[in-house]
């Protein structure tokens, strides 16, 4: 399966963050954002990506990501030169995708916790799975409705009355069908390529799973600035309190092996003197020790 993050957007509700970096380059505690959902996505076991960004941010992610050969991975990258929608990522992946099938990440959603997407990316074979996470302002997301069996029945983008608390988080995997739905859809009223729409005909063509994520599941928003502020808060928390990290692109490589720890110890020791080094050298040693015993 092949993997899209995409990263575009103005960022306009973290002005003046944004002036010069874009959203998912900004620090979520010790790293950029985007590294956690690539780590979320090498952690599922994909190892081909494509970056998708504006025209003037992509210097940046290619800085920060190069190839991804350093990380057993290939990263190509793809602009998009205006906001016209997630489904548009598609459109413009459409070669990079060939005849595959594909999963999308949203370069802003930050997961910890559970094993539901590894899962599910090892169990998927046709349609789409799409997940669901029960939030309280469920108005700013797209809203997934179930019936009593627990099926899924409607789906809305941004619904002014949400008919559940259960929003759709930013990560969708399809078949190759995808390529050939976005082709067909019209952009909506505020002029893009919804990925609500792409759910609604897996919906309707009966091929969409949706799976609910238990509540100890986490999945942050670092939209705003105080929500930036939370998410790092939150990371910070959880890794002060585990002695591990959350989102390290390298140790996930390593875990899934798509590094061996020789390659890997190489890549730690080019690194500079910093807490970000100590860290994945205390992995190396442990690997070394008594092997790899799960993310
Ligand atoms: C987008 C999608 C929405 C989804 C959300 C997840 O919203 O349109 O369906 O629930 O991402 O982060 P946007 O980022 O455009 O507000």
């Amino acid at each position: 399966m092949k993997g899209l993050i995409l990263a575009g957007g103005a960022g306009s509700r973290l002005y003046p963050l944004t002036q010069v970096a874009s959203k998912q380059l900004q620090p979520v505690y010790d790293k950029p954002m985007v590294y956690y959902p690539l780590t979320v996505l090498i952690a599922s076991g994909i190892r081909e990506f494509c970056l998708i960004s504006t025209p003037h941010d992509l210097p940046r992610f290619r800085q920060l990501l190069s190839d991804g050969s350093q990380w057993g991975i290939a990263i190509e990258y793809r602009e998009q030169p205006k906001p016209e929608g997630i489904a548009q990522a598609f459109l413009i992946a459409a070669d990079f995708i060939g005849s595959d099938p594909v999963t999308l990440i949203l370069g802003d959603n930050i997961f910890f916790g559970g094993d539901a997407f590894p899962r599910a990316f090892a169990e998927f074979q046709s349609g789409a799975t799409i997940f669901a996470y029960r939030v309280h302002d469920p108005e700013r997301y797209g809203v997934v409705e179930f019936d009593a069996e627990g099926r899924a029945v409607s789906l809305e983008e941004k619904p002014a009355q949400p008919r559940s608390n259960y929003a759709v988080p930013g990560v969708y995997l399809y078949d190759n069908d995808v390529v050939t739905i976005v082709r067909s859809l019209k952009p909506s009223s505020r002029g893009e390529l919804e990925i609500t729409d792409v759910n609604h005909e897996y919906l309707r063509r009966g091929t969409l799973q949706v799976q609910r994520l238990s509540r100890g599941t986490a999945w942050l928003d670092a939209g705003t600035s105080s929500s930036l502020h939370d998410a790092s808060a939150y990371v910070q928390t959880i890794e002060k309190r585990q002695g591990t990290k959350l989102g390290c692109p390298e140790e996930a490589a390593l875990y899934r092996g798509f590094l061996t720890l020789e390659q890997f110890e190489t890549l730690v020791a080019g690194m500079p003197r910093c807490e970000y080094q100590d860290y994945l050298s205390g992995v190396a040693t442990e690997v070394r020790r008594v092997g790899i015993q799960g993310a």
